[in-house]
């Protein structure tokens, strides 16, 4: 464990406030055009997230998050979970850090010129190494769990693609075992894969994954949206065949089903954020049937809604789970009660009524404004943080906001 933050340093780095707060993504965008002038450095990263800013972003929360809570860093111990769990997906390891110290103190100097003091500069180099020595800790520490379980491996490993299944109009299933034929370590239901794919013009990119299956110990399951302009997902539905090698790293995460369910659950979803809500139903189905469990998705309509058949298979077998399907834009033959149950879009008040809603943990995936919607919707109607559990399919602007 580092030693502690002197007062002094914490002084200076939390004067640093406004201008962080006024030049934070000026600074991370800095950090990462000197970072990516490394080849190396700039191989380890998903460049989708770069063009969109939404990496620049969740970094330049963090760096002001971590500032403004020096002095009382249990509050960001959440996102240093979630951080370490992606860095250990993306294979970040601790030679890699140097790096990033050397660009983030020159970029602070690039954008805040003279008032970045030698004083000030020393002091966030000192803050720097703080947190990234907690962060190598713990990713350090996250391996050793993987590596001490049957199944478990470091770095990138092949997979051959086995079975490659349309769910729907939009999402494809991909069923990967490991090429060398021995176990994987069994996810924890809601974690994700990464993968590193060469894409005819971007060899090397990286994407996460959620498991769109239980663990199971032999291969696992991903299902796919095909984005119109996206890159790995178009080369996934377009490209890969049965038999073809992809190569990830293992199931990493902070969002996942608890291991002893103590509440009922609410699995809510939008759109293809079903896929951890897969992994987790299957699980509660083989591992806790008695558990209570509410299945809730919202899909556009019948063309687009993948594993409904799956689920509903599960709920009939089980009966502590129940499914309920909402369709905002239903198809001309598409019928509630039929095709699905609710037209419109799943409410918090539906929720209230239908769902144990002030007992149950609720586990959320989702586009954006559904996670915004849910999460403050959720926090309104009074249901405690601790019980709201979620994942953004990319970086979380506020990963470290107190
Ligand atoms: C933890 C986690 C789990 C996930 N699980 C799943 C899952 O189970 N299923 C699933 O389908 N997805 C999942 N995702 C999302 C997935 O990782 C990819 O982001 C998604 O497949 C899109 O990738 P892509 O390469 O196809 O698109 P990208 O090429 O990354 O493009 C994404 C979007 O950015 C836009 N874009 C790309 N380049 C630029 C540019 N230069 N300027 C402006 N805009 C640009 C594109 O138009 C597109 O709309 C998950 C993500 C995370 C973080
Ligand atoms: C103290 C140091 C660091 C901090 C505070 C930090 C912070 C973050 C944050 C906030 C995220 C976004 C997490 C999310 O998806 O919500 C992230 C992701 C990531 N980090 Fe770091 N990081 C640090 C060091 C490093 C280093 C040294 C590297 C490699 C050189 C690195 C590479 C990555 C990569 C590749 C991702 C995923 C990017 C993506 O999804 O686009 N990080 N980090």
């Amino acid at each position: 464990m580092a030693a502690a933050l002197s007062a002094e340093t914490i002084a200076l780095v939390k004067a640093t406030v406004p201008a962080l707060a006024q030049h934070g993504e000026g600074i991370t965008r800095a950090m990462y055009a000197r970072l990516f002038q490394n080849p190396d450095i700039k191989a380890l990263f998903n460049h989708a997230n770069q063009a969109t800013g939404a990496q620049p972003k969740a970094l330049a929360g963090a760096v002001l998050a971590y500032a403004q809570n020096i002095d009382n860093l249990s509050v960001l111990l959440p996102a240093v979970e979630r951080i370490a769990q992606k860095h250990v997906g993306y294979h970040i390891l601790a030679e890699h850090y140097p790096f990033v110290a050397t660009a983030l103190l020159g970029a602070i100097k690039d954008v805040l010129g003279d008032a970045a003091t030698d004083e000030i500069l020393g002091a966030w180099g000192e803050a720097y190494w703080f947190l990234a020595d907690i962060l190598i800790g713990r990713e350090a520490a996250i391996r050793t769990e993987i590596e001490a379980v049957e199944g478990g491996w470091t770095g990138w490993r092949d997979f051959v693609v086995a079975e490659k299944i349309r769910e729907s109009a939009v999402i494809t299933s991909f069923v990967l075992r490991p090429a060398d034929g021995k176990p994987v370590i069994p996810h924890k239901p809601g974690q994700y894969l990464t993968f590193r794919f060469d894409l005819p013009d971007a060899p090397g990119e990286k994407r996460n994954y959620s498991i769109s299956a239980r663990p199971n110990g032999e291969r696992y399951r991903i299902s796919v949206k095909r984005e119109d302009l996206g890159a790995a997902s178009r080369f996934l539905h377009d490209q890969i065949r049965i038999g073809d090698i992809l190569q990830a790293t293992p199931p990493a995460g902070d969002f996942f089903l608890a291991e002893q369910p103590a509440r009922p659950v609410v699995l809510l979803s939008g759109g293809v954020g079903l896929t951890p809500m897969i992994s987790m139903v299957e699980h509660i189905a083989e591992a806790h049937p008695e558990l209570e469990a509410h299945f809730v998705h919202g899909a556009l309509n019948s063309g687009v809604h993948a594993l409904d058949g799956h689920v509903r298979a599960l709920a009939k077998d089980h009966g502590g789970v129940s499914v309920t399907t909402f369709y905002s834009e239903p198809l001309a033959g598409d019928r509630a009660g039929e095709s699905h149950d609710v037209d419109g879009f799943i409410t918090i008040d539906w929720l209230k009524t239908n769902t144990p809603f002030a007992e149950a943990d609720f586990y959320l995936c989702g586009p954006i404004p559904f996670l915004k919607a849910f999460v403050q919707g959720l926090a309104a109607a009074g249901v405690p943080a601790d019980r709201v559990h979620y994942e953004v399919f990319g970086p979380t602007a506020e990963a470290l906001a107190a």
